[in-house]
């Protein structure tokens, strides 16, 4: 008996050289998260390698995927446009990160969803058995579940979205709102981030279908639902033993040198408008205004990893970040300090822990974000148990690490205000706070997420047999 996850994305992607493809691990949180803790267990991953891969040449990307207990879903280019970037990120993840106004509600790109969803169905159904378990991932699959369930109408099916789900309010302006639900209550056990997450999605269930809720359990048709929250973690040792390898603090060494007299404050993410790049710029902006103190002695590292760019909205903002970014250095800068130091570029693990580690500062403040997990990898890698996490009360891991500087990400004095803080904060009130997130992020990992979810996974479908017995 296996876990066979499905999510959009494989943990790798296919990157294309003079007609060779090579694997290198994908970006984002559920790829990361999960990308190792899947090895570990019996376990098989069905997803998409990222790339359109031409008919003649997708026996060789299964055979060599195979060898990483991978399995394809070929995605056309039409399906790409329409079910990836059309449904997937300029429907759904716009609404649930609540910018509605950037929704394209195309029936095209709803009936490319609903056929991509039963492409993966199918795919699936190649490598499961009927006693595995079934652990389906995010927003691009709504409606797997469902598709699932009417094939093998006992499975064990989890599933679990990575981003937030959104009040009533919202999501009822979606014109296909009752058949996601319908999908999504395939399954045996739902989970969130958050608890808030929880309630918005019960309370959007109960109100759109004929369904009632006990507590946090959907029932519908003699089958029970359950809902819960299932904050996700990261893999904590290996962030805390990665910087201590001599490769990072050399990497570290490098990066510091001839930076004594400057703070660095440190901002990582994909190339997203949920996740408040332009605001963070601003709020620097602001603080070289009213605190010209600090021109010449605080930096911003900035990497933004390229995500979605053939999506209208992420390639304006990758331009809005341009033109920012260049006007702020153009107008601060010295002969030997630049404010923004700005990489529109991914980075191996190993220069991501040596920022992490030398960072005094990590600046995390999404609009809406499901967890976040660079929050967490940044209290990781501070074996030294300093340096101070600014964090958005918007993303999920604010409810985790209230030992943070909080802010509204909307407000950007409360911003530029918390950075001075920051800047300021004696030693030991870095070690207090970070002492504190740092217990919390060691205990409640990734593994414990999993383990969590998958036990609580067996609990339901027990208890449903025992009801039907
Ligand atoms: N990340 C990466 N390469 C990079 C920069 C970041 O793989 O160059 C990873 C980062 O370590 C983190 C993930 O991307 O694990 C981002 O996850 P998060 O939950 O913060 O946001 P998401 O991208 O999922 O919205
Ligand atoms: C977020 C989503 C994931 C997605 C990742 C990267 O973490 O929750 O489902 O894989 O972003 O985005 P991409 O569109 O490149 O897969």
């Amino acid at each position: 008996m296996k876990t066979v996850i499905i999510s959009n994305r494989l943990p790798v992607k296919i990157i294309e050289e003079n007609d060779e493809y090579t694997f290198i691990p994908s970006e984002g949180g559920l790829a990361t998260g999960l990308g190792d803790v899947y090895k570990t267990g019996n376990a098989i991953w069905v997803g998409w390698p990222g790339i359109e891969v031409p008919l003649e040449r997708q026996e060789e990307v299964k055979q060599k995927l195979a060898q990483l207990n991978l399995y394809p879903v070929f995605l056309t280019q039409n399906e790409i446009n329409l079910y990836y970037e059309g449904f997937s990120n300029e429907v759904l993840w716009p609404v649930f990160h609540y910018l509605v106004t950037y929704a394209h509600y195309e029936q095209s790109y709803w009936d490319c969803y609903k056929s991509v969803n039963e492409k993966f169905a199918k795919s699936a159904m190649q490598v499961l058995n009927h006693r595995d378990k079934i652990w389906i991932q995010d927003y691009q699959l709504l409606l797997l579940p469902g598709i699932l369930r009417q094939k093998l109408i006992s499975a064990t099916i989890g599933f679990f979205q990575h981003i937030p789900f959104p009040s009533y309010e919202i999501f009822r302006l979606i014109p296909w709102r009752e058949e996601i639900l319908n999908g999504l209550i395939g399954a045996d056990l739902i989970g969130f981030h958050t608890y808030d997450d929880v309630r918005h999605f019960l309370s959007t269930a109960t109100r759109l279908l004929p369904i009632h809720s006990s507590s946090n359990i959907l029932s519908s048709n003699e089958r029970q639902i359950v809902v819960e929250a299932f904050p996700m973690g990261i893999d904590f040792e290996k962030f805390s033993n990665l910087a201590q390898t001599h490769e990072v603090k050399k990497e570290m060494d490098y990066f510091r040198s001839g930076k004594d007299e400057v703070k660095i404050i440190l901002s990582i993410d994909r190339l997203d408008y949920s996740k408040g790049i332009l605001e963070r710029l601003k709020a620097l902006e602001l603080l070289l205004q009213m605190h010209p103190e600090y021109i010449g002695k605080v930096a911003l590292f900035m990497i933004v990893v390229p995500s979605r760019d053939t999506v209208q909205q992420y390639s304006d903002l990758r331009d809005q970040i341009d033109q920012f970014v260049g006007n702020l250095n153009a107008r601060y800068r010295s002969m030997d300090w630049i404010p923004v130091n700005y990489f529109y570029r991914s980075f191996p693990i190993e220069m991501l822990s040596a920022l992490y580690s030398s960072a005094d500062i990590c600046l995390v403040t999404p609009m809406r974000d499901g967890m976040n997990l660079v929050s967490k990898e940044y209290v990781a890698s501070r074996n030294n148990e300093d340096g101070v996490l600014i964090l958005s009360e918007m993303a999920g891991a604010s409810k985790e690490l209230t030992d943070a500087l909080l802010v509204n990400p909307n407000n950007l004095g409360d911003i530029m205000e918390a950075i001075v803080v920051a800047l300021q904060m004696p030693l030991e009130e870095q070690q207090r706070r970070m002492i504190a997130m740092r217990a919390i992020v060691e205990k409640f990992n990734v593994k414990h997420w999993v383990n969590n979810f998958i036990l609580r996974l067996n609990e339901v479908k027990d208890s449903q047999k025992s009801l039907l017995t």
